[in-house]
């Protein structure tokens, strides 16, 4: 492609090597981001004619031709071409064979440096609405679950070994918490991606009278950046995209790995809707769950491109150096991920069938009711320490009788301490601990139901608003 001309062709004699032209361009890759390169223009372009440095009439032709150039990549005619490095370029080119001397007078008070990062802030600011949203989808369908079994008791885990009981509701909604945080963390990084660099041109501003606040204001930025290096330099709005995302997907992965044992025959809590599992192509009888695992697999993807971003730009002098180039294919790599990862999750919180009666069964071993007998003896007056020992020894004799502990006579249990009676067996078994419950984060079923509620109400109320 050496027979283009470069639009900074101007100061080079020799015509650039092709391997270079091939090492050095974006385009196969940030010809994803025409969209907000085109309306970073038009901004630009409206900017300019007030500011008098387009006519009207200028402006007008640029918007229309803009509009084309956006027609054209949406239909898949625009031909990308390597020789013209990136998207910037490319749609420059193509509005200059448009409109020539109009065209040329786009790039006025602009460089590809404050371009690509008002390209990519509007991009990061257009992602995290769209990841936003697939969060939600997927504390919907958590939320629902737990509402379809809301009396469903399973064994609580500390270690992977059974703990107390908890209702299923109430682990699902530990899910919809994380999420929400998630969420919360993204839309906080939007008050630092939100500011517009336009203006900074290369890295230093301009010498032409320019007005920044106004494109801020038109492509809907709360701020322009206040420094122009800074503006062309940092990438930290990348990087807390990508650290946000990375948080999401670590909540993602260990759901994934639960379910992923929740649906081994060790377990068989759950039962994946065949249409998002695979098969193996040498043992007939397998169904495994692909999705979840690449689920958990896509966390490191993630991560990996979380480290490249911290690498790419650690040490960088200031301000922009090509380096850079380099941040979009790890964060284009991290949303196409992490909103893959989302959409397959919902559906298999959707697809996936709870079996209680092998929960029940599960429910009768590991002696979650422990700890609320030491509570019983709390309350009865015996120091928690002593109640603990008490409990301790009682266990150990179950084990050996291979009991539960609701299975002993009163006989038995009062040998264990006197302060035991009859109303031990309101709190033996799961069904009677998980009514003693108290405290508002606690799996106690009215707390469990409010906040249940509380989830499906707001979320159905964000779904309406959409
Ligand atoms: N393709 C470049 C990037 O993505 C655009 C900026 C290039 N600027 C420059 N002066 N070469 O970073």
């Amino acid at each position: 492609m050496a027979d283009i001309k470069k639009p900074w062709a101007g100061r080079f004699e020799k015509p650039t090597e092709p391997s270079v032209e091939d090492f050095t361009e974006s385009v196969s890759f940030d010809h994803q981001l025409y969209k907000y390169d085109i309306q970073g223009s038009i901004a630009h372009a409206t900017m300019l004619t007030v500011c008098g440095l387009l006519t009207e009439k200028e402006k007008e032709a640029i918007i229309l031709g803009l509009k084309e150039i956006e027609k054209e990549i949406e239909q898949g005619n625009f031909s990308f071409q390597k020789g013209l490095e990136d998207i910037h370029m490319n749609i420059e080119a193509a509005l200059i064979r448009k409109l020539g001397d109009a065209g040329k007078k786009l790039h006025t008070a602009r460089s590809r440096n404050d371009q690509v990062a008002l390209d990519l802030r509007l991009w990061t600011r257009e992602s995290i609405g769209q990841v936003s949203l697939l969060i939600e989808g997927l504390q919907s369908e958590l939320a629902q679950k737990g509402k379809a079994h809301i009396d469903l008791i399973i064994p609580g885990f500390t270690h992977l070994q059974h703990a107390q009981p908890v209702l299923l509701a109430h682990h699902l909604l530990a899910y919809v918490e994380m999420l929400e945080r998630d969420r919360e963390r993204l839309a906080d990084s939007m008050t630092r991606v939100n500011h517009s660099p336009l203006g900074a041109c290369a890295l230093a501003g301009t010498t032409l009278p320019i007005d920044q606040e106004m494109t801020a204001q038109l492509l809907g930025f709360s701020k322009p950046c206040s420094n122009s290096i800074d503006a062309v330099s940092d990438r930290d709005f990348c990087l807390e995209f990508a650290s946000n995302i990375a948080i999401l997907s670590m909540h993602l992965s260990r759901l994934a790995e639960e379910w992923i044992l929740w649906a081994s025959p060790e377990f068989e809590f759950i039962e994946l809707d065949e249409s998002l599992c695979t098969g193996s192509s040498i043992m007939p009888q397998k169904r495994n769950p692909d999705v979840l695992e690449l689920i958990r697999a896509k966390c490191a993807r993630v991560y990996g491109n979380l480290f490249f971003l911290f690498s790419l730009m650690k040490a960088l002098p200031l301000s922009y150096n090509r380096d850079m180039q380099e941040d979009k294919v790890a964060i284009f790599d991290i949303a196409s991920t992490i909103k893959a990862s989302l959409i397959l999750l919902e559906k298999v919180v959707k697809g996936t069938t709870f079996k209680p009666e092998n929960i029940a069964i599960a429910c009768k071993k590991g002696f979650l009711d422990a700890t609320a007998l030491a509570e019983y003896l709390v309350i009865k007056g015996l120091p928690f320490r002593q109640a603990h020992e008490v409990v301790g020894k009682l266990v150990r004799r179950a084990a050996q009788e291979g009991k539960m502990l609701k299975e002993f006579s009163l006989d038995e249990l009062s040998q264990f301490s006197p302060l035991i009676d009859v109303g031990v067996y309101n709190v033996l078994g799961v069904e009677n601990c998980i009514k003693h419950y108290k405290g508002t984060s606690s799996t106690s079923p009215s707390a469990v139901r409010e906040r249940l509620e509380w989830w499906l109400t707001s979320l159905g109320r964000s779904k309406k608003a959409q």
